[in-house]
Formats: C-alpha cells, sequence, structure tokens
C-alpha cells in the first residue's frame, strides 16, 4: 500500500490491488512527462532513469504498447533491450524464467512484460529481483491500459466541466464489446470503481463473464440502454484470436446490434466521448467515420499512454523500498 503521497510498490503487476490514492497518484504525476513530449524546444527527455537498463519482452503481438514502453524509457533517458517471443530463444524451449534470469544476468533494472499467460508477470516477481511491470497478461489485467484510459477521461471531463481538480466520481461508462475476453475491461473496471465512476457493460451474453455484476457494473445486451446517459462510450476489440468457438451468431448480426457508430450513437449524449484501445477492427466494433471523428480519443489515448507509462516507471524505479509488495 501507498502511505500518502509516496508510491511504496516495486511492481505493477494490476490495478486491482492498487488503492484509489495510488490510482490517483499516477495519474497526478503524468502531466510533468505529458509536458515533455510538448516541450516548444522539442528536446523530449529528461535524465531521470539515465543509466538504468530497461528491458521489454513481449511473448505476444504488440504495436502501442511497445512502442510506448520503448519510448517512455527512452524519454526518461534509460537504456533499452526490446524482445519478442519469435526472435527469442523461448522459441528453443527455454523457460521464462530461465530467460529472465538470463537478462537480469546481464544488469537490468526494469522488466515490462507481456505475456499470453494469466499470472505470468506475478509469477516472475517472486524469484526475480527487477522491478516487473505487466503489458497484459492473458485475460487478467493490462494496468497501463486502464491508467492511460482514465487520464484521458479525467482530461476532457476537466475540460467539458472547465474544471481542472474534476474527477471521474459520478461519471458513467459504458463498456461496450468482447468483455470476457478482455484484460482491457477488467483493468478499466477496476480503476473505474476505484475512482468512483458507474460502468455498465453492453455484449452479446455469451461475451459477458459470469457474476461480472459482483464488481459493482450494471450489465445490458441493449445498446441503447448501455449509450443512454453515457459520457463516455468505450468499444473494445472483438477479440478474434481467444474465441474458441464463435460466441455469437455472425459478425453481421454483431455489427446489427453493438456496433458503435453513427447509428446507434444517436442514443448517447451529443458530448459523450469515444474510446477504444486499439487496435481496431474497423466497422466491425467502431465504424470507421466515428473512430477518425473529432470526438474520438482513440489517438490521443496513444499520446497519453507515453506519459502515463513515464510516470510508472519513474515511480516504480523511485518507490520507497521494501515495504511495498503485492
Ligand atoms: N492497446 C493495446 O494493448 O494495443 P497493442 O496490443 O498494440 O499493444
Amino acid at each position: 500500500m501507498a502511505n500518502e503521497n509516496v508510491w511504496t510498490r516495486k511492481h505493477l503487476i494490476g490495478i486491482e490491488e492498487l488503492s484509489r490514492e495510488e490510482v490517483e497518484m499516477v495519474l497526478d504525476t503524468a502531466p510533468q512527462f505529458l509536458a515533455v513530449q510538448d516541450r516548444e524546444s522539442g528536446i523530449k527527455k529528461v535524465p531521470l532513469l539515465q543509466g538504468r537498463l530497461i528491458a521489454n519482452l513481449f511473448m505476444e503481438p504488440s504495436t502501442r504498447t511497445r512502442i510506448s514502453f520503448e519510448l517512455a524509457a527512452k524519454r526518461l533517458s534509460a537504456d533499452t533491450l526490446t524482445f519478442s517471443a519469435s526472435s527469442s530463444s523461448t522459441k528453443k524451449g527455454e523457460t521464462l524464467h530461465d530467460t529472465l534470469a538470463n537478462i537480469e544476468a546481464m544488469k537490468t533494472d526494469l522488466v515490462v512484460i507481456r505475456s499470453p499467460f494469466a499470472g505470468a508477470p506475478a509469477l516472475l516477481t517472486e524469484s526475480h529481483t527487477s522491478n516487473i511491470i505487466n503489458a497484459g497478461d492473458g485475460y487478467h489485467e493490462h494496468p497501463t491500459q486502464a491508467l492511460l484510459d482514465t487520464f484521458t477521461m479525467r482530461q476532457h471531463i476537466r475540460k467539458l466541466r472547465e474544471d481542472d481538480t474534476a474527477t471521474l466520481d459520478g461519471v458513467r461508462v459504458a463498456l461496450i464489446g468482447d468483455i470476457s475476453h478482455s484484460r482491457v475491461a477488467r483493468s478499466n473496471i477496476w480503476a473505474l470503481k476505484k475512482l468512483g465512476a458507474s460502468i455498465i457493460l453492453c455484449a452479446p451474453e455469451t461475451l459477458i463473464p459470469m457474476n461480472i455484476q459482483k464488481m459493482g457494473v450494471e450489465v445490458t445486451s441493449n445498446l441503447k440502454e448501455a449509450m443512454t446517459d453515457a459520457d463516455v462510450v468505450y468499444a473494445l476489440r472483438i477479440q478474434m484470436e481467444r474465441q474458441a468457438s464463435s460466441l455469437f451468431p455472425s459478425l453481421r448480426e454483431y455489427i446489427r446490434l453493438f456496433r458503435v457508430d453513427n447509428e446507434s450513437l444517436k442514443h448517447a449524449p451529443d458530448n459523450a466521448l469515444i474510446m477504444h484501445p486499439g487496435p481496431i477492427n474497423r466497422d466491425i466494433e467502431l465504424a470507421s467515420d466515428v473512430a477518425d471523428c473529432n470526438r474520438s480519443l482513440v489517438l490521443e489515448q496513444v499520446s497519453n499512454g507515453v506519459a502515463i507509462r513515464m510516470a510508472v516507471m519513474h515511480l516504480l524505479a523511485n518507490s520507497a523500498q521494501p515495504t511495498d509488495q503485492e
């Protein structure tokens, strides 16, 4: 747990175990790093992690998260190593523990890991010395995605309300799409609940986990109901690669009932924010013209992601040890 205004965790594995204060500490640390990437001088670097070695270990495909972590590390002046499953010796049967032990033998300070296996990053914290950041593990969590999403929501709610202290308390967020297979949904639910938002999930019944209401969310399969009164309409990717069998009758049926498009958005308030974590299946869960419209925050989420990841790396690398741990 965090003491007041002091970050004490060594690792970032999930949002579930964070307190509201810890989530807010990351969100409140990010603006100074946003300012770095927007500097008029064009010099987008600070020396906060100079001399530290950060390894990005991606065992699953990624565009945004991998590049964002790499860029965040470089902007903090750290040295970086980035490698993927296809180019590492895990292809030859080496275990993840052995891979990490070998990386640590080269004196890494911080390891960012994306794994197809839920729980893999947490397991690695038990026997390795580096700070570990979960960059997405199976269906479990994608904590930095939820942090950048809630940061982006809060930033826009503050603009809309012309109040730079506004919080997400009472803000209504509709999460629409493949909830069952989504670590992004799970991390966002944890983060939004901690920050006081109200959440409605919308998907075909087959894409909603059993008993998810226990997390304190509303659930519907009616898109109109989900959109009504939503401050944020957040579309989730249909994860074809994670579905063992087709969980809805056809894509055409899914699009008719669940796509976020100009027609369905008529049910949402005119100023509802539109978000998606990427990668987008264009014209399936999100219509192309909506993804690209001026209400869409999709690319702003990506920009904010670098600042959030700089904030996370900075806090972990300078955490007050050793009173922490999940
Ligand atoms: N949002 C997200 O995690 O995207 P990538 O899979 O491209 O990293």
